[in-house]
C-alpha cells in the first residue's frame, strides 16, 4: 500500500527487537540441517502453525525451544545479519537489537559464542548496509538474581561491544526489584538501563513505578499500562523517557495492540517509539508496525513522522550522531 511505501521510506530506529525472534522457519531448517538437530516440524506452514499464542507464557513456550538450532557462532551471525539486511531494507538506519545470553548458557552454549556471532554481525551492518547497531544484554527475569549477576561479570570483558542491559521474559512473580543490584551494578558499569514492563501483567503499574523510581531505567520496554496513571506519565515527560511500544506484537499475547493506549500517550507528548519486538513469530517488522497502528487508529502521515523522530530522540546513539537523523 502507499502507506507501507511511506512507512517504509522513513529513515527509523527500530529499539524494540530481540534478536532471538527473528528467527524465521527458513532459517531454523537451515540452521537445524547445518548442525544435525531434529525437528518436530518439516514444514514453514507446520511451524506457523504452532505460532498459536493467547498471552506472553504461551508464546515464550514456542519462542524457546526454537533456539536450540543456533549452536556455533556462525549461527548467531547469520541470524543477525538475515535480520540487519531485511532491516535496512525496511528503512531501519540504526538498531539496538535485544539478545538473550541465558537462553544459550542455560543450554551449554558459551556466552563468548553467542557475543562473538552477533557483534561480527552487527559491525558487517555499518560496513556493508550503512546501519549502526548496538546490543543490548537482557536478562530472563525467571531465572535467579544471582545468575543474572554471573552473566553481567560475564559481560565485562565485551563491555564496549554493549550498550545497555535489560530484562525481558515472564513477568509474571518476577518484578523490576528482584534485580536491583544487577543492574545498580551495571549502571555503576556504564550501560544503559531499559527493562519490560509487558502489556497488562499483573502489578503493570507497581512495576512501572519501580523502574522509574528505584531502578532509574534510561528507557521502558512496552510500558503502554502507564496511561493508567497521569503521575507516572508526567514523570516519563518530565525524564524525557522513551516508551518502546510494539503494536503487532500486543496484538498477538493480548486480544489487542493497544492503538488507542499508544496513541494517547503519543498525543500527551510522551516519546512513543513503534517496533517489532518479534517480527518472525509475529508476522510484522518495524514498517509493519506503523502500517498496523496507522490504520488501526487512523494516524496522519505527520503522526508517522513524528514516532520515526521518536525513534531516533529516545535511542542511545551519543548527541552528535543522533542529530544527523533529525
Ligand atoms: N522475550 C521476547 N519477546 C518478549 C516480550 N515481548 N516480553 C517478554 N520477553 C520477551
Ligand atoms: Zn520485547
Amino acid at each position: 500500500s502507499d502507506l507501507l511505501a511511506f512507512a517504509t521510506g522513513l529513515p527509523k530506529a527500530e529499539l524494540h527487537l530481540h534478536l532471538e525472534g527473528t528467527l524465521e522457519p527458513e532459517l531454523k531448517f537451515a540452521l537445524a540441517e547445518r548442525n544435525g538437530i531434529p525437528l518436530d516440524q518439516t514444514s514453514v506452514e507446520e511451524v506457523k502453525a504452532t505460532y498459536d499464542f493467547t498471552d506472553l507464557t504461551s508464546f515464550l513456550a514456542i519462542y524457546y525451544p526454537a533456539m536450540n538450532v543456533l549452536q556455533t557462532a556462525d549461527d548467531f551471525h547469520d541470524l543477525a545479519w538475515a535480520y540487519l539486511q531485511r532491516a535496512s531494507a525496511d528503512g531501519v538506519v540504526h538498531a539496538e537489537m535485544f539478545f538473550d545470553p541465558q537462553a544459550h548458557t542455560s543450554r551449554g552454549v558459551p556466552f563468548e559464542t553467542v557475543i562473538s556471532g552477533y557483534r561480527r554481525a552487527a559491525v558487517r551492518a555499518q560496513s556493508e548496509l550503512g546501519v549502526s547497531a548496538e546490543l543490548i544484554m537482557c536478562f530472563l527475569r525467571d531465572f535467579s538474581a544471582e545468575y543474572a549477576m554471573a552473566t553481567l561479570m560475564e559481560a565485562l570483558p565485551y563491555r564496549s561491544w554493549i550498550v545497555g542491559v535489560g530484562l525481558d521474559s515472564d513477568e509474571r512473580g518476577n518484578p523490576p526489584q528482584k534485580f536491583a543490584a544487577v543492574f545498580a551494578r551495571a549502571k555503576a558499569e556504564g550501560f544503559f538501563l531499559t527493562m519490560h514492563c509487558d502489556i497488562d501483567q499483573p502489578g503493570s503499574i507497581d512495576h512501572i513505578r519501580q523502574v522509574l523510581t528505584e531502578i532509574e531505567v534510561d528507557r521502558i520496554d512496552h510500558g503502554t499500562n502507564i496511561v493508567e496513571n497521569p503521575e507516572l506519565v508526567a514523570l516519563v515527560k518530565e525524564r524525557g523517557l522513551g516508551l518502546t511500544c510494539c503494536p503487532v506484537s500486543n496484538s498477538f499475547v493480548t486480544e489487542q495492540m493497544k492503538s488507542d493506549e499508544i496513541v494517547a500517550l503519543m498525543r500527551e507528548g510522551v516519546r512513543v517509539t513503534i517496533n517489532s519486538d518479534d517480527p518472525a513469530y509475529f508476522g510484522a517488522y518495524a514498517s509493519a508496525n506503523y502500517v498496523a497502528l496507522a490504520e488501526q487508529a487512523d494516524l496522519s502521515l505527520a503522526d508517522l513522522v513524528l514516532l520515526a523522530s521518536n525513534s531516533f530522540e529516545a535511542s542511545w546513539l551519543t548527541p552528535r550522531r543522533r542529530a544527523e537523523y533529525l
